[in-house]
C-alpha cells in the first residue's frame, strides 16, 4: 500500500496518509478513486498539494475538466477573487453539483487555500448508504419516482438574488428531471435530492415537498455525515454522484478562498 487508510465514520470518510510523491503516481491514484467511490470522501490532511500537483492527481484519477485557470477553479464569494461568486451561497444548502446537467460531474478535489475565521466547514452526506439503509417500505414507494431539479428553486431557497450579470446566466440552466433513485452501472443505488430538488413529478406539492424533506433529513442524519474542519493544505476528494455536501455558512468578505480541480463525469443519471 502506497498509503495509509483510516475509517473516519462507518458510513462515510476515509483519512489519507502518505507523502506527495507516492501519491502522483498512475497506479496509486486508481486505487484512491476505487476507495472514493466505496466511502464518499478522501480526506488529506495538510497535504499542501501546489495547483499543478493538484491537476496532475485529477488528471490520473480521471478526466478534469477545463474551468477557472488551467483545471483550477477559485471558491470564493469575495468578488474581486471570483466575480461570479453571488451563486455559490448555493452551497451552503445541501446539495449535489450538476443536477442540471445529463451527466453529472463525477467528483472533486478540494484545497483549502485560506480559510474563514467563522464558518466554512464542509459537510458531506452518503447518499449511497442512505439508500441502503431506508426501509423496504420507502424504498418500495420511491422506485419509480422522477423528480424535477431547478437551478432556480435552489437559488431561491439560499436566498441568492440574482445581479443584471447573473441573469443570463442563471436563466440559461433550464430544469431537469431526474429518478429519485439512481442505480449507477455498479448496481449500487444512491437518492438524488438537494436544495435543487423542486418537486416530483406528478405528486400533490405538500406530498411531494414533505417526501422530499423527509428524504433530506434522513440522508444528512449524523450517521451519514462527515463533517471536515479545515486545516490550510488540507485536501479533499469527494465523489459527487453519491454524496450531497454544503459548506457552512461564511461572510461574503471572509477571505475564504479553496482551490477546486473537477472531475469530468461519467455516468448519467438514470
Ligand atoms: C463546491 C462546493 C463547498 C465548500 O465546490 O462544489 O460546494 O466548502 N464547495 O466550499
Ligand atoms: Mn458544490
Amino acid at each position: 500500500m502506497a498509503f495509509e487508510a483510516i475509517n473516519l465514520k462507518e458510513d462515510i470518510g476515509t483519512e489519507i496518509h502518505a507523502g506527495v510523491d507516492a501519491l502522483l503516481r498512475p497506479e496509486v491514484a486508481v486505487e484512491l478513486r476505487t476507495l472514493l467511490v466505496r466511502r464518499g470522501v478522501l480526506v488529506f490532511p495538510e497535504l499542501h498539494l501546489s495547483d499543478e500537483q493538484q491537476v496532475a492527481l485529477a488528471g490520473m484519477m480521471g478526466t478534469v475538466r477545463e474551468e477557472g485557470e488551467k483545471g483550477i477553479y477559485k471558491i470564493a464569494l469575495d468578488r474581486k477573487t471570483n466575480p461570479q461568486g453571488n451563486y455559490l451561497k448555493g452551497s451552503f444548502l445541501w446539495h449535489m453539483d450538476g443536477t442540471h446537467d445529463s451527466v453529472p460531474v463525477f467528483g472533486s478535489l478540494l484545497t483549502g487555500i485560506r480559510l474563514s475565521a467563522v464558518g466554512g466547514q464542509t459537510e458531506f452526506a452518503n447518499s449511497y448508504a442512505a439508500y441502503e439503509a431506508l426501509p423496504a417500505q420507502t424504498r418500495a414507494r420511491i422506485a419509480d419516482l422522477r423528480v424535477v431539479h431547478s437551478f432556480r428553486t435552489s437559488m431561491r431557497r439560499a436566498g441568492v438574488e440574482p445581479t443584471a450579470a447573473d441573469q443570463a446566466h442563471f436563466d440559461a440552466i433550464q430544469d431537469r428531471t431526474h429518478k429519485l433513485v439512481w442505480t449507477h452501472a455498479s448496481g449500487r443505488k444512491s437518492l438524488v435530492i438537494g436544495c435543487h430538488a423542486s418537486h416530483v413529478e406528478g405528486m400533490d406539492r405538500a406530498e411531494s415537498d414533505a417526501l422530499l424533506d423527509e428524504l433530506l433529513a434522513w440522508t444528512t442524519q449524523p450517521r451519514f455525515v462527515y463533517r471536515h474542519e479545515w486545516c490550510v493544505g488540507d485536501l479533499l476528494i469527494w465523489d459527487n454522484t453519491g454524496v450531497l455536501h454544503r459548506a457552512e455558512p461564511y461572510p461574503m468578505d471572509s477571505g475564504r478562498e479553496m482551490h477546486r480541480t473537477t472531475l469530468v463525469g461519467e455516468e448519467a443519471f438514470s
